[in-house]
């Protein structure tokens, strides 16, 4: 394990792309809320965050950490438990052998799309020419292009509560308000936060009871990595919420900066059976701590919402990622309440329609794998008029203020320096990389 303070400069990180250098970054600019075809997957009733005992992805994760003694799991927190996961961005040359096996499995299958890696331009996921991000090959989220499998929308009515980036130490606070006002809720986690915040991790699992998501192990542009590392990060989280679940496998993920692609959908789905939800508002709360958004124009765009149109419903981006980030939603909440939103966890929405049960595939004769050949074909592009590249808050100066701000906001992060070889890094980021080791020195 790492020293306090060597475990700071490693909380950064993922605090860095999310928070640092997220000003560089306009991409989570998803302020239409045009009606579209995406609403969330209908799931039959009592229809869970996780797959069922018999769904294939089990055997990806079942030998793990399992104590071969005993056959149970190290405790969440134990020393036995935090030696078996990666404290930086996973080494996708020395992954579990079922998980390469399942990847090239489904490559020689046909069923992940052959399109290259975007790379960050000016911090934009950008594609080789002849690759348009809006068509229906690429299909590219951090452009709006909306697969008609991935959940967007809510249903009528309905506000699916969830939260990324977590758990932080400021979570706690998050999960003891949700407790009190029995709200359920999705907590969109990022597997290395769950390796330094085992206390928090519990506490919305055990004590709140509440649904958990996959949001990569380590936070990056997924659109940006190989198909191996795209395996590290889905495989890492899902081990570690494997292995903290008593071996639950999730069914859901967010992509970090909503950025994902046919590619980075089909690896999630047809390897891991993980279905992608994204949102239709964003409160830019993770900009808070950074000067790209203020309480009041946060409480301004809350307020907007809350009392508009219930249709579609509302799947709100929020973070528990800061103190302030936290605090909006406390204030947000009673207006929920007032304007007669019905809260749902964002992985439980369901409103009684048709269901595709297909979680998924690993076994092309699974029951539930039946429909999954549908990812690499029935992409719509819904061209829209906000560009990746639109107008985003100032929040784009790698102070040292900024610095600061980030480097106490989060706890648990994987080290920059051995993840900038994997990550494309545009010189606007790299100099937030050189600013923030200053900033720490
Ligand atoms: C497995 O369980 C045995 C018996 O409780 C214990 O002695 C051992 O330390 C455990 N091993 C691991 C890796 O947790
Ligand atoms: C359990 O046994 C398997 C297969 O022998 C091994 O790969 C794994 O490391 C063992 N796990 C532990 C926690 O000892
Ligand atoms: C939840 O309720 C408990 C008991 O009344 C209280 O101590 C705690 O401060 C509340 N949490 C929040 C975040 O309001
Ligand atoms: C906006 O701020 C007011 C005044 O503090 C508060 O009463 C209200 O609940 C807030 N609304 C939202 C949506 O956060
Ligand atoms: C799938 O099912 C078909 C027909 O039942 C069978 O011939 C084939 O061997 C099965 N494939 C696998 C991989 O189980
Ligand atoms: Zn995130």
């Amino acid at each position: 394990m790492f020293p306090p303070s060597t475990r700071r400069l490693l909380a950064l990180a993922v605090a860095l792309p999310s928070l640092v250098c997220a000003g560089f970054v306009p991409l989570h600019d998803f302020h239409d809320h045009s009606p579209s075809p995406t609403i969330a997957k209908h799931l039959p009733p009592g229809t869970k965050w996780y797959h069922p005992r018999d769904h294939p992805a089990h055997r990806l994760f079942a030998r793990q950490a399992t104590n071969n003694s005993t056959g149970s799991f190290p405790s969440v927190g134990s020393p036995a438990w935090s030696a078996a996961y990666p404290t930086t961005t996973p080494d996708s040359s020395q992954l579990p052998q079922a998980w390469v096996n399942a990847l090239n499995e489904a490559v020689q299958a046909g069923k992940i799309p052959n399109i290259p890696p975007s790379t960050l331009v000016n911090g934009n996921p950008t594609y080789p020419s002849g690759y348009d991000p809006l068509g229906s090959q690429v299909c590219s989220g951090t452009y709006k292009c909306r697969n008609p499998d991935d959940i967007w929308d809510a249903p009528e009515g309905i506000l699916g509560s969830g939260f990324d980036d977590g758990p932080t130490e400021f979570s706690p606070t998050l999960y003891s308000f949700l407790k009190n006002n029995s709200v359920k809720a999705t907590h969109f986690m990022i597997g290395i936060n769950i390796l330094w915040n085992p206390t928090a991790f519990e506490q919305a699992y055990v004590t709140n009871g509440d649904d958990i998501a996959v949001h990569t192990y380590t936070h990056p542009y997924m659109t940006t990595l190989s198909n191996i590392d795209l395996v590290a990060q889905f495989g890492w989280t899902m081990q570690i919420l494997y292995d903290s679940t008593a071996g639950k496998v999730p069914r859901y993920w967010r992509p970090p900066y909503g950025d994902t692609d046919e590619r980075v959908r089909a690896i999630a789905l047809e390897v891991f059976g993980l279905t992608t939800i994204v949102w239709n508002q964003d409160t830019e709360d993770w900009s808070l701590t950074t000067g790209g958004t203020t309480m009041q124009a946060i409480n301004q765009s809350m307020t907007q919402w809350l009392t508009g149109t219930k249709s579609p419903g509302l799947i709100i981006l929020e973070h528990e990622l800061s103190a302030e980030s936290v605090q909006a939603y406390m204030d947000a909440y009673p207006v929920m309440i007032q304007n007669g939103w019905k809260l749902q966890s964002v992985s439980e929405i369901q409103d009684g329609q048709p269901f595709r049960s297909d979680g998924g595939i690993l076994d092309v004769n699974d029951s539930v794998g039946a429909t999954s050949s549908t990812t690499s074909s029935s992409a719509t592009s819904s061209s829209s008029s906000t560009s990746a590249s639109s107008s985003h808050p100032a929040s784009t100066t790698g102070t040292s203020s900024t610095l600061r701000s980030s480097a106490t906001g989060t706890v648990g992060a994987t080290h920059q320096s051995s993840a900038g070889s994997r990550w494309p890094i545009s010189s606007a980021l790299l100099a937030c990389v050189a600013g923030l080791f200053f900033t720490l020195a």
